[in-house]
This record gives C-alpha cells, structure tokens and sequence, in this order.
C-alpha cells in the first residue's frame, strides 16, 4: 500500500480529481461557486473543481467565498487561479453583491460552540441559507447538511435512510434541520434545484472520527463507547460526490445521505489502532444500543462507492498518526449522544 507522507502529499491527494469528477465536470454547465469556503473541506473542493475544470478543459469560473480569517488560505487559493471573495455571509448586502453562478456548493455552517452561543449557530445555519437560497434563487445548490438531522438508530437498522423522519438531537442538529428547511421553503417557492447533502464524518488524515480514535490509543488516553458506531468517508470522496451531487439537484429539494458503505465499531477500530502502535487500549462508557448512523446506499447507487476503501483509510490514519504527521487539532466530538457541542 502507498502511504500518505506529507501534508503536500495530503493536499494534493484530496485535491486531485477523479474520472467521474472530469466527465461530470464537463456536463455542467455555467460558473460555480464555493461558499464557505475556509473551513476544513472547502479549500481542497475549490481546488478539486478548479484542477477538474482545467484538465477538462471546460470554460468556468470557480469562485471561493468565506471571511478568510485566514489570508493564508486565500492566497493559496488564488495561486491556483480560484477567484477568492472574503464576505460575511450573516450580512445581507454582501451576499447580494456575490456574482451569479449557475452551481452553487454551500459549505457554511457552525457547530462546535453552539452550547454556549445558540443564537451564533442558529443564526449562521438558519439566516444564512435565507439570504443564499433568495441571492441564488436562478442557481442549483448542494447544501452541505449533516447525518446529526436523524436521531439515534439501532446498530442492526443499517443507518437511516433518506425516507426516515427526522429527529435532531440538540440545537447543532435542529438548526441543521433549519438549514435544510429554508432551502426546501426557497426550492419549493423559486423552483430551485437543491440537494441536500447528508453528510457523516470526512476524513482527512489531520481530522475525523478515525484519527481520533487513532490519535487517543497512541496517546494512551481512554477512547470513549458511549456512541458505540459510525460512518466515515474519506474527504477525497466527499469532495467528489459533493461536485457530482451538482447533476442531482430537483425541486423540491432532495436528500441525499453522503458517506462510506460501513458501520464502523468504535471498539474495533480502537484494537485495530492498538494493534498497529503496539499499545495497550483503555476503553471508557457504556456502549450504547444506537448510534448516529446513516444509510448511503442511495448515493452509492447512483455516483459509486467511494474511491478509497475503508481499509486504506485505516492504514493511512495509522500511518500518519505514528509518523507524527499535523493534526488541525480539531475533534470531531463524535461520541457525543446528547447533541450538545
Ligand atoms: N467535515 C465533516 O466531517 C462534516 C460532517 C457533517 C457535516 N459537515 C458540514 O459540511 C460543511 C463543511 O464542512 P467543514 O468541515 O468544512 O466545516 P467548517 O470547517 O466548519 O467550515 C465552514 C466554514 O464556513 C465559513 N463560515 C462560517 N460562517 C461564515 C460567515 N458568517 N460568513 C462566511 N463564511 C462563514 C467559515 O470559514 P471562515 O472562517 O473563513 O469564514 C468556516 O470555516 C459544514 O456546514 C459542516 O457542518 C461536515
């Protein structure tokens, strides 16, 4: 197996279209636009979709919006030939002064924190996608959302499927719920083409549920059961489905579960680390009878099973981990059962 060695590696890696993402990419027509893009997924998508236009050889623009908090990062983008746009999305008139594309990819969203700034998140996930859904009404939009909008499940169900109601656990999920509501209210009123893009767990080496489960046994410190399971995704994949999902959006707005085809065991997954290190694993909690876990058969169905392989993935975050290689020491908090993040 060919490991991952650094974080060009990484970045290149992530960022490096598919097949599927070219012959898709060829098929859309009209510019595109990322927004949310400075968090831990859009730099590498932006970049993705700007190297696919290029070897394509199709005629668009790519756009990244997000506040930049880091200059870095819009620098590195526009090296690429990514036109950068730093813009308060929570501001009306800025989204206003967007330019109009015909592919939307929405990535902005807030979690962690949302325990003891509520109104930020709900703002962020609610107000936001208003003032998106209207500026874009003309566009089609893949709204990232989340596998935290359907409630616990039991590990035999095999994950929930689009069809299931919703149950969100705590006020991250219920203003996810909300995000994807108004989407649904402006694709229903406008007739815009919206996906609304279940997600569960991207990982990326520097973050996710398996590094750290990985980064906690190599550590020594206790890896938590309480959420017993979950779906994982390299972040590559996500990318790419996130770009072909583009190709699927409908009014009224459609779900679409987005992750890999396993139910991972949090308790597995620990020995497999343990193993790898040469380390003792130190459990803590009781594993629950449910977890968050979603169903991504239809996705897979209809844009194929991920490119990496779960057992890859595996190798490849154990690899990184023992190496030392960069963490963006950013905990994806996924035992967490009661929704407060
Ligand atoms: N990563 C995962 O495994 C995962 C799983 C499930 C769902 N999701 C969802 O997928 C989306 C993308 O994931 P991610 O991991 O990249 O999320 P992320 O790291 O939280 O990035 C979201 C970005 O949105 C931007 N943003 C937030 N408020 C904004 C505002 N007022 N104006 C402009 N930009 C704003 C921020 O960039 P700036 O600071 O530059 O403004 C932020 O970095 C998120 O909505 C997330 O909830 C991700």
């Amino acid at each position: 197996m060919r490991f991952i060695e650094s974080v060009e590696e990484l970045e290149l890696r992530l960022a490096t279209p598919s097949v599927r993402d070219l012959d898709s990419i060829r098929r859309i027509e009209g510019d595109l636009i990322v927004l949310g893009a400075g968090g831990k997924m859009g730099p590498s998508l932006a970049r993705r979709i700007q190297r696919a236009a290029k070897e394509a050889k199709a005629s668009l623009r790519v756009f990244a919006v997000s506040r930049f908090s880091s200059a870095d990062r819009a620098k590195e983008l526009t090296r690429e030939g990514i036109e950068t746009i730093a813009c308060d999305l929570l501001n009306r008139d800025e989204v206003r002064k967007l330019p109009l594309c015909a592919n939307v990819l929405f990535l902005s969203g807030r979690k962690f924190g949302s325990t003891d700034r509520p109104d930020l998140t709900w703002a962020t996930n609610t107000m936001i996608p208003a003032h998106v859904a209207s500026h874009y009404r003309a566009s089609r939009i893949v709204v990232f959302s989340t596998g935290n909008v359907y409630p616990q499940v039991k590990l035999d169900s095999g994950g929930s499927l689009e069809g299931d109601a919703p149950c969100p656990v705590g006020e991250y999920a219920q203003s996810c719920l909300g995000r994807e509501r108004v989407f649904e209210y402006h694709s229903q009123r406008h007739g815009t083409p919206c996906l609304l893009f279940r997600l569960n767990y991207a990982v990326d080496l520097r973050y996710g549920v398996l590094v750290d489960i990985a980064r906690k046994v190599y550590a020594g410190e206790p890896v938590d059961l309480t959420m017993p399971a979950f779906n994982v995704v390299w972040q590559g994949d996500a990318n790419s489905y996130a770009l072909r999902c583009l190709e699927y959006c409908t009014s009224p707005a459609r779900p679409m579960n987005v992750t890999g085809p396993e139910i991972v065991s949090v308790r597995r997954a620990a020995e497999f680390f343990a193993r790898e290190f040469k380390r003792e694993v130190l459990f803590r909690g009781e594993e629950s009878e449910r977890a968050l876990l979603s169903n991504a058969s239809l996705c897979h169905s209809l844009l194929g099973y991920p490119e990496v392989a779960l057992g890859e993935l595996f190798a490849w975050v154990a690899h990184w981990v023992a190496r030392g290689g960069e963490s963006l020491n950013k905990a994806t908090m996924f035992e967490v059962a009661n929704g407060r993040f």
